[in-house]
């Protein structure tokens, strides 16, 4: 494996494992705001992201390299309202598919046919997260009253259930 592929993909192991403390964060704060759905729902996310990264761990050692945890930053948690922790979570599923792209263009450029098809997985992955991300955003903003919200809270796992079953 070239150095700048075994680089990109070890940058996005550890990318994977930041979004899942990110998004445990994200069920923390949906808890003390009693939306156990919203909980719920970015708990499992959180659990998606360690398993998108055990995707990339397992391919390094396939090939022979150590997969290298660093050491994670603490993740954002002054939102003041659902609707930030929406569009939060839309900011962080960009991110990732931006770096899933650079990933990707070194493995191209490498001619890391392996490593192209691993990435590929992640780039489909990607449109049905930032899929949800949209939606979910566009819910909260359409939810303009306490028990709208609550409502909203009830149902939001159905009903981002349709963007994310195609991946898992
Ligand atoms: Fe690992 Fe949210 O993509």
């Amino acid at each position: 494996m070239s150095d700048a592929v075994r680089k990109e993909l070890q940058r996005q192991f550890n990318h994977e494992l930041m979004a899942a403390h990110q998004y445990e964060a994200l069920a923390w704060w949906c808890a003390h705001r009693t939306l156990p759905g919203f909980a719920r729902f970015f708990r499992h996310q959180a659990a998606e992201e360690r398993e998108h990264a055990a995707r990339i761990g397992r391919h390094l050692l396939d090939r022979g390299v150590q997969p290298v945890m660093e050491s994670v930053p603490a993740p954002r948690m002054d939102f003041a309202s659902l609707l930030e922790v929406a569009r939060h979570a839309q900011t962080l599923e960009a991110a990732n598919s931006r770096g899933i792209q650079t990933a990707y263009e070194a493995a191209v450029t490498a001619r890391d046919y392996p490593a192209q098809v691993l990435l590929h997985w992640f780039i489909n992955e990607q449109v049905e997260e930032e899929a949800w991300t949209a939606e979910m955003v566009n819910r909260v903003e359409a939810a303009t009253c306490a028990g709208a919200l609550l409502d909203l809270d009830r149902h939001i796992e159905r009903l981002l259930e349709s963007d994310k079953s195609a991946g898992h």
